[in-house]
């Protein structure tokens, strides 16, 4: 359906069912963002909203619906460009718009501007998850001109929220210390969440965000919207409170370094920018995000997950065929379903021996692996288990046969010192050849091995010296480019092995988002797996990713007890990363019987709705649950995060998510053996009395992790 700008105004609702956000035209055809809250009831009010706000705002813009630059837009921008002339005015007037629906649940708004001087358009998509409360939005830029034009800035989108105030809850990190969070106030001016590190952009901070408005959102109270980009590589996040009082929300790649030479017709596609907005609290928000993710973006998001035993702390890089014989005979005594082998299996010339060498040579190591990966895949099915192996395709170490034959292939700069993250360099991904080189290592590990079920996809170095031979005078496109050619790189491996498990890490979580978890069934979160640490990481992950997504892996981390970790581990993606032969018989038996559980209750976990119901920040317990769709079954996990005196849970848990009607079994499960449950037996509740009155799991000092089952009680 096509609609043109007769009218003196034009209001376009983008509804979801509890949502709306508003489109709307000044007299001058300048498309605004008017509104962005919970749906009213009679749409045609939608026209009404702009009427309503008496602001100060001179230039009439700070609303725009994609800010443009230097003409009548003085905030900061979404777009800024130079034309073709040197000029670098832009305004962007509305046109025309059309929106397509793709099925019940999706459509697809598209809404075109155009400057009124250049031949200049940008075309703004809005995507929208009807019943999950979810919108992805996107720009598409292209022009006319005589020649290239250069984008200086072209971010996805931009949002304009109102509010009597606004809480930025953000995330800062660093290795093994993943997902910190800070919340606080938005002050008048710009802040900025960004990433330069080129790949591994998530290092020290990630895309992710949320912005409660009028007050703090609490899990369960207020306004807040949840956002993210979908990009693996630099990135720019500017929130700008403005004169108005009004919150301007820009996020998109980041233009440092990036100018974009765009060519006449030539279209630039920026990536999605994802969001959701709840006025019942992040828990709603986080929920919404989640369900859009499983159904809709991640890979296989409604099917199945394998159990895994991965080798990297039991050998580093200390192993040879028979010891890894062993280890499949370890994955089969531990009962699950894989074996994951870590990196250090390649390089012959340069053998990957330690994190020096070697990476680049993905040919099997002839010491350690002498009849190659293929014993070890027809070993694993002889055991009866399936085989994953580890890869670090996007980068190169000095040390290897790769870097010698392609130094052209390598991002540096030609007349400066190389400087190594972890002793490598990152290949350039925007090199066709380098694209072809990457997928032909994943497609050669399947072509030789067919039944191999899973690959890590690492990626440990960050871009310094960002520099392509490839690009010539195009250096300014490197970031850009370089992801644009993973994705394509990616979309070749899925095109050809549509399923098969991927796990996505990056020295540990450095790189998860959107845009890399459509090629994903998985990430991984942090390589600190210390059980207490994790239940705060994985916590904060929880409100953007679902839990199936996050490879929670069992390893010596710490100093808890086989249980605990086990416990926090499950609440995701399970896995294991331990010396399976130092396992106590006790151990083992409680493993064995915890996997049983995991297999019973992993559909509540891995595609129910996930409620966080105490805060390991603020109490002395923290307490998780997950609910499956029938509300038939649900899990509870609770940790002690405090080992003061005392600490413990004095007071009983308020459950979620289940039918009040319903009767539950409750019982504790994951017991150690030996050991009793102080929860009585055949306790049997209504979903009103857990979720009114709330159910105490006994956590203490001698208790430190409990997992509380419920079974619908017919
Ligand atoms: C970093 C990852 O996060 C680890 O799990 C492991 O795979 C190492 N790289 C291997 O070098």
């Amino acid at each position: 359906m096509a609609m043109g700008s007769h009218a003196q105004t034009v209001t376009i609702p983008v509804e979801t069912q509890n949502n709306a956000l508003v489109l709307q035209t000044d007299g001058d055809k300048t498309l605004k963002m008017v509104y962005f809250g919970s749906k009213l009831g009679n749409a045609k009010e939608y026209e009404q909203i702009g009427k309503m706000y008496r602001q100060a705002d001179d230039s009439g813009v700070l609303t725009e619906a994609y800010m443009a630059s230097g003409s009548q837009s003085l905030a900061e921008p979404a777009i800024t460009v130079t034309h073709t002339d040197g000029n670098k005015s832009l305004n962007l007037i509305y046109v025309s718009h059309t929106v397509t629906k793709v099925d019940e649940d999706v459509s697809l708004l598209a809404v075109n501007l155009k400057d009124p001087v250049y031949p200049f358009e940008v075309t703004l998509y809005y995507k929208t998850y009807f019943k999950e409360d979810v919108t992805e939005q996107w720009s598409v830029i292209k022009h006319n001109e005589k020649g290239e034009v250069t984008l200086n800035k072209y971010a996805s989108a931009n949002l304009n929220l109102k509010g009597n105030g606004f809480w930025l809850k953000q995330y800062h990190g660093n290795w093994a210390l993943e997902m910190q969070p800070e919340e606080a106030k938005l002050t008048h001016g710009i802040k900025t969440i960004d990433s330069k590190l080129g790949t591994r952009a998530n290092l020290y901070e990630p895309s992710m965000f949320m912005v409660s408005m009028d007050k703090p959102a609490t899990e369960d109270e207020g306004k807040v919207v949840l956002g993210a980009l979908e990009w693996s590589g630099n990135f720019k996040i500017d929130l700008e409170l403005d004169v108005s009082n009004n919150l301007r929300v820009i996020a998109g790649i980041n233009n440092a370094a990036a100018e974009y030479h765009l060519k006449p017709a030539q279209e630039f596609t920026t990536p999605a920018f994802v969001y959701t907005y709840s006025d019942h609290g992040k828990g709603d928000a986080s929920r919404k995000l989640q369900r859009w993710a499983r159904k809709y973006k991640i890979v296989d998001g409604q099917g199945d997950r394998l159990t895994l035993l991965n080798n990297w702390e039991s050998t580093y890089f200390d192993f040879n065929e028979s010891k890894l014989f062993g280890l499949l005979k370890d994955t089969k005594k531990l009962g699950v379903d894989l074996f994951l082998l870590d990196d250090g299996w390649f390089g012959n010339k340069f053998p990957r021996n330690g994190d020096h060498a070697g990476l680049g040579d993905w040919q099997e190591n002839k010491l350690k692996l002498p009849n190659g990966i293929g014993s070890l895949v027809k070993e694993a099915t002889a055991d009866g288990v399936k085989f994953g192996i580890w890869i670090e395709p996007e980068m190169v170490n000095p040390k290897s046969e790769l870097y010698s034959k392609h130094p052209d292939w390598v991002i540096k700069q030609p007349n400066r010192p190389e400087k190594y993250f972890r002793n490598q360099l990152v290949l350039d991904l925007a090199n066709p050849k380098v694209q072809d080189f990457v997928f032909g290592i994943v497609d050669d590990l399947f072509t030789k091995n067919p039944t191999l079920a899973y690959i890590k996809w690492d990626c440990n170095a960050v871009i310094y010296n960002a520099y392509s031979a490839y690009l010539k005078k195009d250096q300014s496109h490197l970031y850009t480019d370089y992801v644009f050619g993973l994705y394509k790189v990616l979309e070749r491996v899925r095109a050809k092995y549509p399923k098969v498990p991927l796990m996505l890490c990056s020295g540990g979580g450095g790189r998860v988002d959107y845009g890399a978890l459509k090629y994903f069934t998985e990430f991984w979160p942090s390589d600190n797996t210390e059980p207490l640490e994790r239940v705060f990481i994985q916590w904060e992950y929880s409100y953007f990713y679902p839990a199936m997504t996050s490879s929670n892996h069992v390893t010596d981390w710490g100093k808890q007890p086989i249980k605990f970790r086990t416990d926090v581990a499950m609440m995701g993606k399970l896995g294991f990363d331990i010396v399976v032969s130092k396992l106590s018989e006790q151990d083992l038996d409680y493993v064995h019987d915890a996997l049983k559980n995991y297999e019973y209750l992993k559909d509540a976990i891995w595609h129910g709705d996930q409620y966080r119901l105490q805060s390991p920040w603020d109490n002395d317990a923290a307490s998780i649950m997950y609910v499956n769709d029938s509300k038939s079954k649900a899990v509870v996990f609770n940790y002690l995060v405090n080992n003061r005196y005392g600490a413990g849970t004095k007071v009983p848990i308020r459950l979620k998510g289940l039918d009040p009607q319903k009767k539950y079994l409750v019982k504790e499960i994951n017991l150690y053996p030996g050991s009793n449950s102080s929860i009585e037996n055949n306790l049997v509740l209504t979903g009103d009395f857990l979720m009114t009155v709330g159910i105490n799991p006994d956590v203490n000092s001698g208790r430190t992790s409990v997992v509380l089952q419920l079974e619908e009680s017919r």
